[in-house]
């Protein structure tokens, strides 16, 4: 494969106050950040190599893993039907992500022998109790492989999922069949999975211990259910070293993901602080949901560094186009000035396809006759780059030469480093949650779990809710 040629490239022009107008960033904003860019560049090296950011080293550290995930993938694929994620934020929005972009947009419906004979893939990330009963009426449980998926083991939605499918398959298939049936990844050590897993003697993987859960897509969180889907995780990792080799450029005006941290950065001092992903190609439309996650969870802070109260991040948004053109675009054009687009786009479709040369005379579709979808996507694409460069509306392009396994690697990787670059612009702590604890521990107390009577206290004393209020 040609690298080169698959090497994802962000255009920002339409960023620029020289070509957008007074909406845009200025070559004088960047100067005015000197200081803060060559500190933040100097903190990703230091944090890398004090073990701050393990992440970082994923694409290097684990050819044993990726045999081990390959080989269990190779003894399995065979009688497993349906693989089975039980996870939740970021223990699922990868392995989505991922089988989305690269795989048949209609992967479980093809048959076995169209699907390479690599098994269906669902991802139960949800406690909605429909959901899950629904997922019974369509596998089988005899060919069904199960992946728990929690770092902490201690996540109510997963776990919950975990009790009640390991109990189904010993009610059903017999005790000894669990250690068949499910397989975990977890921590080595911490946590509540990784006791049981051991106990119940259950083929396990390990989620590092420095990797959270929402930078953990290239971990055994993402490795083992994409390579079950057929997809080459191997090439996914080679795609994330490379675009690590981009991102260690200690020049941010050179540096895509740097770049892309700190265009936000500066977007949310002009008060733009919503952050749109639009994808143009179905494929990469999950990527946008797993980005929401990854830039909403780490910049979404009330504290800096210095224990400031900021209220800091974005809200992301994902859009697919062209259908979000008939859904959205009017208030990306029109609203308010408060947000930053960024394209996607896909150089060369995996298909093509042509739009026959009829009704000729009806100048409404006549023009289309001849033409490609692929054609009519890119036009669609750059005609709404267009409107918004003209409604002075901040966007920019991150354009994908092909959706495979080497750049959707390279995507996941660019969009980490630029989250923890622009962390570091933010001076906030862009690796932890404090916001999710809260409402896990206010699940926990509500559910009357041992050792949350204080929360539990805590809660009962919030203002009670009006009649008069609820309509
Ligand atoms: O990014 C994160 O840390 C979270 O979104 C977690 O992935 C999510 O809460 C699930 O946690 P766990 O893997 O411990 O079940």
């Amino acid at each position: 494969m040609n690298k080169e040629a698959m090497k994802l490239r962000l255009d920002f022009n339409n960023m620029m106050a020289n070509l957008i107008g007074e909406k845009g960033i200025s070559e004088e904003d960047f100067a005015i950040l000197e200081g803060k860019i060559e500190a933040a560049e100097k903190a990703m090296v230091e944090k890398r190599a004090n073990g701050g950011m393990d992440w970082r080293d994923l694409p290097y550290n684990q050819d044993e893993i990726v045999e081990d995930i390959v080989d269990y993938v190779e003894a399995n694929k065979d009688w497993v039907e349906s693989f089975v994620v039980l996870g939740i934020g970021g223990s699922a929005l990868g392995p989505i992500a991922v089988q989305q972009a690269i795989n048949h947009p209609h992967w479980n419906e093809l048959s076995k022998e169209k699907r390479k004979g690599y098994p269906k893939l669902y991802v139960v990330d949800n406690v909605d109790p429909e959901k899950l009963v629904a997922l019974f009426d369509v596998i089988d449980l005899e060919t069904s492989l199960f992946n728990v998926i929690s770092k902490s083991g201690g996540t109510s939605e997963t776990m919950s999922q975990f009790m009640i499918i390991k109990e189904k398959i010993e009610n059903e298939l017999g005790k000894d069949a669990v250690k068949k049936h499910i397989v975990a990844t977890t921590d080595a050590s911490k946590g509540t999975l990784r006791p049981i897993a051991d106990e119940e003697g259950l083929k396990s993987y390990i989620i590092p211990a420095g990797v959270g859960g929402r930078f953990s897509e290239l971990t055994p969180v993402g490795l083992l259910p994409a390579a079950m889907c057929g997809i080459d995780i191997k090439t996914l990792l080679e795609g994330a070293a490379y675009m690590d080799e981009i991102c260690k450029i200690d020049n941010t005006f050179k540096n895509p993901a740097h770049m892309y941290g700190l265009l936000q950065y500066i977007s949310m001092q002009q008060g733009k602080n919503i952050s749109i992903v639009m994808a143009y190609a179905d494929g990469l439309k999950f990527i946008a949901d797993w980005y929401a996650q990854l830039w909403a969870e780490s910049l979404g802070k009330k504290y800096d560094l210095d224990g400031n109260v900021v209220n800091v991040g974005q809200t992301p948004v994902k859009a697919l186009g062209a259908t979000d053109q008939h859904s959205q675009v009017q208030l990306y054009a029109e609203g308010p000035h408060d947000k930053v687009v960024l394209f996607m786009g896909v150089d060369k479709y995996r298909s093509e396809i042509t739009i026959p040369e009829i009704y000729g005379d009806v100048p409404n579709l006549g023009f289309l006759g001849g033409a490609t979808h692929n054609k009519l996507i890119h036009t669609e694409q750059m005609a709404t780059e267009y409107a918004l460069f003209k409604a002075e509306q901040t966007n920019m392009t991150l354009t994908v030469p092909e959706i495979n396994e080497f750049t959707v690697g390279q995507i996941l990787y660019l969009f980490e480093v630029a989250t923890g670059f622009a962390g570091e612009l933010m001076n906030i702590n862009a690796f932890d949650q404090p916001g999710v604890e809260e409402g896990k521990n206010a699940t926990y107390a509500m559910f009357g779990r041992p050792g949350y009577e204080e929360k539990k206290k805590e809660l009962d004393a919030r203002p009670e809710k009006k009649d008069k209020y609820i309509i």
